[in-house]
């Protein structure tokens, strides 16, 4: 019989190349999953149109003026829910989920981050690790995905990382070419590594 894919759902804030790794991991079978849903907390944003061309569901949940954290997760947490996701991945989703949203899928949410285990948390990274190669310190970067358990800003049990280096040669663009290209790749490793788990676990359980 063949195996049921695993369930992703894609959380975005912008251009959503690393979604669209997923989207084409996805439809050509590299990947053992299925895109059931993709939400962005930004309207008008690539990624929505990226998920439109694959025929996956979209949804804007954006934030309103005046609203908590907790109180735009508790939205989240609603709508994701329905959407019965195996893993949630964080694909350059730029809020920090609260732990109203995280209580409801432990294990399950999936970061990417542009830079090795606990360095360069937050936004701009890439830039930041090219700055720093200026300082004359900095070789090299790299990709991190990880486990999202808590509020922490791009920590959390490593699922795998990749040192990315930084050529004297680079320039900001050659780098960060360098990065995404790895990013994708990384991200997409991981997810069908999960994935295949699953699968694993349903069939050992089905006997
Ligand atoms: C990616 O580079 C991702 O690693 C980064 O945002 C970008 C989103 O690009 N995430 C972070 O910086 C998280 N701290 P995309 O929308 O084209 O996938």
């Amino acid at each position: 019989m063949k195996p049921v894919h695993p369930s992703l759902v894609v959380l975005v804030s912008g251009n959503g190349t690393n979604l669209q790794a997923i989207l084409d991991a996805c439809a050509c079978g590299w990947l053992g999953a299925n895109v059931v849903g993709v939400v962005s907390d930004k309207p008008d944003v690539p990624a929505i149109a990226r998920a439109a061309r694959s025929n996956v569901p979209a949804v804007v949940v954006e934030p309103v003026p005046g609203e908590q954290r907790v109180e735009y997760d508790a939205r989240l947490v609603g709508i994701v829910r329905e959407m019965r996701p195996d893993f949630v991945v964080l694909a350059g989703f730029m809020r920090i989920l609260s732990n109203e949203f995280l209580k409801f899928f432990p294990g399950q949410v999936v970061n990417l981050h542009p830079a090795l285990p606990g360095e360069l948390p937050g936004t701009h990274a890439i830039e930041r690790a090219f700055a720093e190669s200026h300082e004359n310190w900095r070789t090299h970067s790299g990709i991190t995905v990880h486990f999202v358990p808590d509020e922490g800003v791009d920590t959390g049990p490593v699922i795998a990382s990749e040192v990315v280096p930084i050529h004297d040669d680079d320039t900001f663009e050659t780098f960060a070419e360098r990065m995404h290209e790895c990013e994708r790749a990384l991200l997409v490793h991981v997810l069908s590594d999960l994935c295949q788990r699953v699968i694993q676990s349903r069939e050992s359980e089905s006997v």
